[in-house]
C-alpha cells in the first residue's frame, strides 16, 4: 500500500485524476468503481474538465457504484444513483446506464445483491476503484465487524454512519436510512487497482488504523493492506495521527 500525503483536497483530486486518465489511456474501455460522499467530489471536478478538455473520455467506460441506501425513493437527491448521475456521469461522455448500482428498490434485495456481483463479475471487476473512508473506517459501507472475505450483501448502517452523513440530510440523522447494498470487502478487493481519497481531521483514526494498525474487522479499510496496488491520498488534516 502506497501512502501519499498531499496539501490539499486539490491536489489529491488531481493526482487521483491523474491515476484514472492514465488507466483509460492504456484501456479505453475500462471498468471503474465509483465512491459517493464528499470526498470524491473534487475528482469528479477535475475529471469533468478533463473530459470538457479533451484529455480523457468516459465514452467507452463502465461503472459500478459501491453501494446504495435501502429506502430512498427512486429520484431522491441523496440516492447514490441520484448523486453518481449528478455529479459524475451527466457532466462527462459516459453513456447513459454505463453506470451501474445495486438495485435497491428490489422487492427481492438478496436477490438484488447477487445480481449485482454477477454484473461486475461478469465485467471482470473494476480496474480501478475509487473510495473514500468512514470515520469508523468503514469503505463501501461494510461497517466494522462485517467479514473480510464478503461480497455484495444487505448492510447496517451503525449510528456514527449515520451522524455523519446526516449532513447531507439537512441534519436530521432520523432521515439517515438504516439498510444499505454495499459490495463486500472482497468484491471491492477484486479491483486490480485501488484509490482511496481521504481529507480532514475527522478521518485521521481511520487513516492511522489503515496504514499502521492491524488487519482488523473493527477497521475494515485494513483489509486494504492485502492489496498490492492500493494508493492511499490523503490531506496533513487526515494525515495527522500517524506516528
Ligand atoms: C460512499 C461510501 C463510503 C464513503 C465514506 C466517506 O459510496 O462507500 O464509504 O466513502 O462514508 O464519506 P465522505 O467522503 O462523505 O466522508
Amino acid at each position: 500500500m502506497q501512502l501519499v500525503i498531499l496539501d490539499s483536497a486539490q491536489a489529491i483530486a488531481q493526482r487521483a485524476a491523474d491515476e484514472i486518465e492514465a488507466l483509460l489511456k492504456d484501456k479505453p474501455a475500462a471498468v471503474l468503481g465509483t465512491a459517493t460522499g464528499s470526498s470524491p467530489l473534487p475528482l469528479y471536478d477535475e475529471l469533468t474538465a478533463r473530459c470538457a478538455a479533451g484529455r480523457l473520455s468516459f465514452a467507452e467506460v463502465t461503472g459500478f457504484m459501491l453501494d446504495e441506501y435501502v429506502g430512498l425513493p427512486a429520484g431522491h437527491p441523496e440516492r447514490y444513483a441520484t448523486f453518481m448521475e449528478t455529479n459524475l456521469r451527466s457532466r462527462v461522455d459516459m453513456r447513459p446506464g454505463a453506470l451501474h448500482g445495486p438495485d435497491a428498490l428490489s422487492e427481492d434485495l438478496e436477490a438484488a445483491c447477487r445480481d449485482y456481483e454477477a454484473q461486475m463479475a461478469a465485467a471482470g471487476y473494476c480496474d480501478l476503484q475509487i473510495l473514500g473512508i468512514g470515520s469508523d473506517g468503514h469503505i463501501g459501507f461494510n461497517e466494522p465487524g462485517g467479514a473480510l472475505d464478503s461480497r455484495t450483501h444487505l448492510g447496517e448502517l451503525h449510528e456514527q454512519t449515520r451522524r455523519d452523513n446526516a449532513r447531507f440530510f439537512g441534519g436530521d440523522v432520523e432521515a439517515v436510512p438504516t439498510q444499505c447494498i454495499t459490495q463486500g470487502l472482497a468484491t471491492i478487493m477484486e479491483a486490480r487497482k485501488l484509490v482511496l481519497i481521504a481529507t480532514g481531521e475527522g478521518k485521521a483514526e481511520a487513516i492511522a488504523q489503515l496504514v499502521e494498525g492491524e488487519v482488523s474487522t473493527q477497521w475494515p479499510a485494513t483489509v486494504m493492506q492485502r492489496h498490492d496496488d492500493a494508493l492511499v491520498l490523503v490531506d496533513p488534516a487526515a494525515a495527522s495521527r500517524l506516528t
